[in-house]
């Protein structure tokens, strides 16, 4: 009895599955967008997390690089303790207590250093722009001083 259940479900599944496009003109033969799977760079990156914008890939190490905690903790004060605690309370942008451990670390810098094309383009940073209501401004971060800041907020998730 179940298995006829099953069995049927499974037909009607295959049967809407094969339904496919046939009456829309032009798309004969093509497969719907969402199955061709990412196409471009860019597209596979945002689909893995990564954003978008120069970062591709960074390496992390530990023990953590104290000098660069030590100029990323310059670089918040000076660029970022307006809008960012290192809590999790939100200010005008979201407080980062955790954010190493949610994101990717090529994420975070692209996000840094790419804040216009992230939020036309990243839905992650688009979804922080419809909560927050503010659009990050461009701070002229260079990559490496996005890399010290990343490596700060990774002290201040407890990291060693
Ligand atoms: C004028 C306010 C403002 C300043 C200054 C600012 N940000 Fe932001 N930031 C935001 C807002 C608002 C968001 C959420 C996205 C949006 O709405 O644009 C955000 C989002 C982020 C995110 C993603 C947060 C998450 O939870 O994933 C990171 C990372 C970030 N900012 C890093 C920085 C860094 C690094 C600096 C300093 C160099 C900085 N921000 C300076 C307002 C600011």
């Amino acid at each position: 009895m179940k298995s006829q259940l099953i069995i049927a479900l499974f037909m009607g599944l295959l049967l809407t599955a094969c339904g496919g496009n046939e009456d829309i003109p032009g798309t004969e033969g093509k497969k719907p967008e969402s199955m061709l799977g990412p196409k471009t760079e860019s597209e596979k990156m945002i689909s893995e997390g990564r954003g978008i914008g120069e970062v591709k890939s960074v390496t992390l190490a530990t023990p953590l690089e104290q000098d660069r905690v030590k100029r990323g903790k310059d670089i918040y004060d000076m660029k970022c303790s307006a809008c960012h605690a290192l809590t999790d309370q939100r200010v005008v942008g979201p407080g980062w207590a955790g954010i190493t451990k949610t994101r990717k670390p090529e994420w975070i810098m692209n996000m840094v250093t790419n804040v216009e094309t992230m939020l036309e383009r990243d839905p992650e940073a688009q979804k922080l722009l419809e909560l927050c209501l503010t659009r990050m401004p461009n701070q002229n971060v260079s990559i490496g001083d996005a890399r010290d800041v990343l490596e700060y907020m990774r002290a201040n998730d407890g990291e060693q």
